[in-house]
């Protein structure tokens, strides 16, 4: 009975030693083909489900026809390299204006356009699904709530009933996708934070994987939430529970000591909820690296000589740039007065120094939202009173969507990268940046609530509340040598090479792999120990 197990339990000891040797020579970098190589050997080649709000391609209705766009969202950023190294369905919402146009019966399109590595499957909501669910309870109720970014959260009854109804429905479609009663689900993000349990109920052995994109707050601040139990029920359905840093982690753990009946093995990290256990683990995510785009890229004299044309600005300008949604945790308001700052400090810097900030529009239809972006208009338009001259305009904003070749295009011109979160999951854009410049020249500026300020004490690190501070850093950012430039910049690139997304799917994978195989031994045993013990006939 226990000879298949053997087998199963010696090709897996194989398969950790050969893992563990790529670990310790040369291929110790992750990359996409070392991903696949997990998944044919882990998870002996299982689907892969993905679920998450925002979509990788949006398709729109222009002028010229219909144009593929690709949101700015961090979680996509990260998610798609890994979707396309897995192949498998990606579960969203879709939001295009001609996305019904081009999916099939089932609501499926092939993507990306051209290369068709995976299916994205779109899920339609009513726009009173869309205001309930992703405006109200996600983005007026557990953004400000998880963020902390004193902005005061908003929780409505009709809200939430929005968001449990769409959590189901999209956790039907998990089960609808699914070919197997044990798929591995990767589920993103504080949009769904009741499906893992809606789909453990109906696929009972389906490997749950959740990623929270955004910080998880103290017991105290969590504690407002009117349905904070039902909340942490629907995750604690996660076989995985991933968060960027071991805080957020830390923070979860006492949040379910605080308000749950749960027991929890701090030396494991696992919570074990109503007979289901659950890993609450970090796995800092990152962004594809090797870029496969890289070889088409610009010199960077070119793209600076591109941007400076294009924004009119002084020929020997230190451009500074800031990418962002135009969301209000992203301290852009901040930025802006450190800059101002900046110009008074120190008057040389009038005329020369230029910050460029790139603001995505988002969630526009939420008062909050609204009236940050006038307040940002209206500082913006100010330093540009009190310091622009006829053909000098210190600050630029550009509040409309970029491509991503385009925000490269602006990273590689850029003599500064600012990233000022008030308190950020991750940020990407700071990793985005480091990648983009392999003539090893540019500073970041990083806030230290970003979590990768963790990861990056080469950046000149900063507290974004601190006008001056900031300012501070943004004159060194302007006067640092390029030798030193050049050692901070060589740094910050091997450690976000090093820790590339391959590696955070590859980790989360890997653990998955593991608890699979562990499940299948417990159950293999339970099943010989019954036989054992039943009366023979
Ligand atoms: O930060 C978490 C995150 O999911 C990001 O991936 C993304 O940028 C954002 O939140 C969501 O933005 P949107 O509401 O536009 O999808």
């Amino acid at each position: 009975e226990l000879a298949p197990l053997a087998t199963e339990l010696r090709g897996r000891l194989r398969d950790l030693e050969d893992e563990y040797r790529r670990s310790q020579g040369p291929e110790a970098e992750w990359t996409a083909e070392r991903l696949r190589a997990l998944l044919r050997t882990q998870l002996s080649g299982d689907q892969v489900i993905v679920v998450s709000n925002r979509e990788p391609y949006i398709h729109e209705r222009g002028e010229g026809g219909i144009v593929v766009k690709r949101p700015a969202s961090g979680l996509v950023t990260a998610v798609e390299p890994v979707m396309r190294a897995c192949s498998g369905t990606w579960i969203a919402h879709g939001s295009g204006s001609a996305d019904q146009a081009v999916v099939d019966a089932r609501d499926r399109v092939a993507v990306p356009p051209g290369h068709e590595d995976y299916w994205l499957r779109r899920v339609w909501l009513t726009p009173e699904e869309e205001q309930g669910y992703y405006y109200g309870f996600a983005n007026e109720g557990m953004w400000p709530l998880c963020h902390v970014a004193h902005v005061r959260p908003v929780f409505r009854e009709s809200d939430w009933e929005a968001y449990r109804a769409v959590n189901q429905r999209f956790a039907d479609a998990v089960v609808a996708e699914a070919r197997s009663d044990d798929p591995v689900v990767l589920v993103q993000d504080y949009h769904f934070a009741l499906l893992p349990a809606m789909v453990r109920e109906k696929l009972p052995q389906a490997t749950i994987l959740t990623f929270w994109h955004i910080p998880w707050p103290n017991p105290e601040s969590f504690g407002i939430c009117p349905w904070r139990r039902e909340i942490l029920q629907g995750m604690l359905g996660s076989t995985i529970l991933g968060f960027h840093t071991r805080y957020h982690c830390k923070n979860f753990l006492e949040t379910v000591d605080r308000y749950l009946e749960a027991r929890i093995e701090h030396e494991h990290s696992t919570i074990a909820f109503r007979d289901k256990e659950t890993l609450v683990e970090s796995y800092p995510i990152s962004i594809a690296w090797p870029d496969a785009g890289h070889a088409g890229w610009q010199p960077v004299a070119d793209c600076r000589r591109h941007v400076v044309e294009r924004l009119g600005l002084p020929a020997q300008a230190c451009i500074a740039v800031g990418v962002d949604r135009f969301d209000y945790t992203k301290g852009i308001l901040e930025r802006l007065n450190a800059v101002e700052r900046l110009l008074e400090k120190h008057p040389e810097m009038v005329g020369r120094f230029v910050f460029v900030q790139v603001a995505a529009p988002t969630r526009g239809a939420l008062d909050e939202y609204k009236s940050f972006q006038q307040r940002v208009e209206q500082t913006a338009g100010r330093i540009n009173q009190r310091f622009g001259k006829p053909d000098y305009q210190p600050v630029h904003l550009l509040a409309r969507h970029h491509e991503p070749d385009a925000v490269n295009e602006l990273f590689r011109a850029a003599d500064i990268c600012v990233v000022t979160s008030l308190h950020d999951g991750m940020n990407l854009v700071c990793k985005e940046f480091v990648a983009a410049r392999d003539d090893l020249a540019g500073v970041l500026v990083l806030s230290r609530f970003a979590g990768a300020a963790r990861e990056m004490p080469e950046a000149l690190i900063v507290n974004p509340y601190h006008v001056e501070e900031t300012a501070d850093a943004l004159h060194r950012a302007a006067t640092m040598p390029a030798a030193e430039q050049r050692e901070r910049m060589a740094s910050l690139r091997s450690t976000v090479r090093e820790f590339n997304v391959y590696r955070w799917a590859g980790r989360m994978l890997a653990d998955a792999g593991r608890w699979r195989l562990r499940a299948r031994i417990e159950a293999r045993v339970r099943r010989f120990q019954a036989d054992e013990t039943a009366p023979h006939a």
